[in-house]
């Protein structure tokens, strides 16, 4: 691994004297952390990930503090001369973590990678991703937003639309608020059991939209709060739990990186029709947005359309993301969050990337946790990253459903796919489960 020194140097930065490495904390502890601690520990920062996970452990400090307490990441912040945030998930930004370490007094506030409240709302809140969509012509599926108090209107709206009928609760729901159904009269339950809180008060108010048919893929921005942007490597996430995409939703089972179908021409159509007008549309908003954007998109027939837009970087695609990401991630991190990425670009790997999630046997339903994991040590050609695993006297145990990624690089799909197998083979515990087939459906468009 390479270690390049960041030299701090920009008079701007608070509470960093000259030529001093950075303090940078990274905020969560899946497996898109450890890639991003991967990536960051390539730097020479002083890396301290809240609470991490003993695979963050290797490379960086852990401190012990729930992602949700912000007075004490505050105080860590503060007694620590901590000079970057980088925040993993998506619920501290929506609750404002951005908001409150910027605002620390006295020169001691960091700089934040992540948007404030405002910008949050884009994953926070559906409706006011569907507002903004419309408002700045950004293409995306039709759709209407009702309550409770509106369920006959929701009903009348249903009937103009095609099956399968698409169910949004408005607030986040942890990936589960969509409900994709194609019978009408289930549908009209569903949103009824939506509007009586079956998402608790996330689905007070629900998104109907129309279905859109088509392959999907995940693109990544970094954006500097005014008009400066640079795309990440782009991503393709494996959502369900069984081969040939059969089964239950998962958090992500696999991903591949690059997408074979996102091509010169549509990744051009993808940044002119959604990434600038997104980023110009924040701006004429007001929302000085500095950090991650996820477009959740989906190709119908060669034409980009947003599915969604999340607020932080995917997870199982970071830790493809993260092995194809060259030169100083944290240089870039900084400069966003100083608001100057001044055509600063991503420098990419070209080769392909693929990651294989290692679950808990029954995931995503109930499973077992506690048990000892073995082989972490023996696997060579392939980056293991802990997502849900702790320590137990001594040994690593699961402690999650999705337990570890195992991320590998190759010349294409299928040899990347084939190091990230065998690296998989070499590790075990009881119950391991992960799908053979990711990206394979990929194989058509290469
Ligand atoms: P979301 O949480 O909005 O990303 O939705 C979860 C998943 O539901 C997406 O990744 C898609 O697979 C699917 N989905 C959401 N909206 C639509 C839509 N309008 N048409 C087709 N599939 C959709
Ligand atoms: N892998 C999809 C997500 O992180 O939301």
């Amino acid at each position: 691994m390479i270690k390049t020194k960041i030299i701090v140097t920009f008079a701007t930065l608070n509470n960093t004297q000259k030529n001093e490495s950075m303090n940078v904390l990274l905020i969560g502890s899946g497996g898109r952390e450890s890639a991003l601690a991967w990536k960051i520990a390539q730097s020479s920062a002083n890396l301290f990930v809240a609470p991490g996970n003993p695979g963050t452990a290797n490379i960086a400090k852990n401190v012990n503090i729930k992602v949700s307490d912000f007075d004490t990441i505050e105080k860590f912040v503060i007694d620590n001369n901590i000079n970057l945030v980088v925040v993993g998930p998506e619920i501290p930004l929506i609750d404002g973590l951005a908001d409150r370490l910027l605002a620390i007094p006295g020169g001691k506030a960091p700089l934040v990678v992540g948007p404030k409240k405002d910008g949050a709302q884009l994953e926070g809140s559906k409706d006011f991703a569907k507002q903004f969509m419309i408002r700045h012509n950004i293409p995306t599926a039709k759709y209407k937003t009702f309550n409770g108090d509106t369920y006959a209107q929701a009903v009348d709206f249903l009937k103009t639309l095609q099956p399968p009928y698409v169910l949004k609760a408005d607030g986040p729901a942890a990936g589960k608020g969509v409900i994709i159904e194609e019978n009408f009269d289930i549908a009209c339950n569903e949103l009824k059991e939506m509007f009586s809180g079956k998402f608790g008060k996330s689905s007070a108010e629900v998104v109907i939209e129309e279905f859109l048919s088509g392959i999907e893929l995940s693109v990544f921005v970094l954006t500097d709060g005014h008009g400066g942007y640079t795309i990440l490597p782009e991503a393709k996430d494996y959502k369900r739990i069984g081969e040939g995409d059969k089964g239950l939703n998962t958090g992500g089972m696999g991903s591949i990186s690059p997408v074979p179908f996102a091509d010169k021409v549509f990744m051009d159509k993808i940044e002119t029709r959604i990434i600038k007008p997104t980023i110009n549309g924040l701006i004429k908003d007001g929302i000085d947005y500095r950090g991650f954007i996820f477009f959740g998109l989906i190709n119908v027939n060669n034409d980009p359309y947003v599915i969604e837009y999340n607020v932080r970087m995917g997870d199982p695609e970071t830790e493809s993301v993260m092995l194809r990401v060259k030169g100083d991630f944290v240089d870039l991190l900084v400069s966003a969050a100083q608001g100057n990425l001044n055509g600063k670009k991503c420098e990419i790997d070209s080769q392909t990337a693929a990651t294989v999630v290692l679950a808990s046997g029954g995931y995503p339903e109930d499973y077992k946790k506690g048990f000892v994991i073995n082989g972490l040590d023996v696997v060579k050609d392939s980056i293991v990253f802990h997502a849900g695993t702790k320590e137990k006297d001594g040994a690593i145990v699961t402690d999650g459903g999705r337990v570890l990624t195992v991320s590998s690089l190759g010349n294409d799909i299928p040899s990347a796919l084939q190091k990230s197998l065998d690296g998989i083979s070499k590790i075990s515990f009881e119950g391991a489960y992960h799908r053979r087939d990711i990206g394979k459906d990929l194989l058509k468009y290469v």
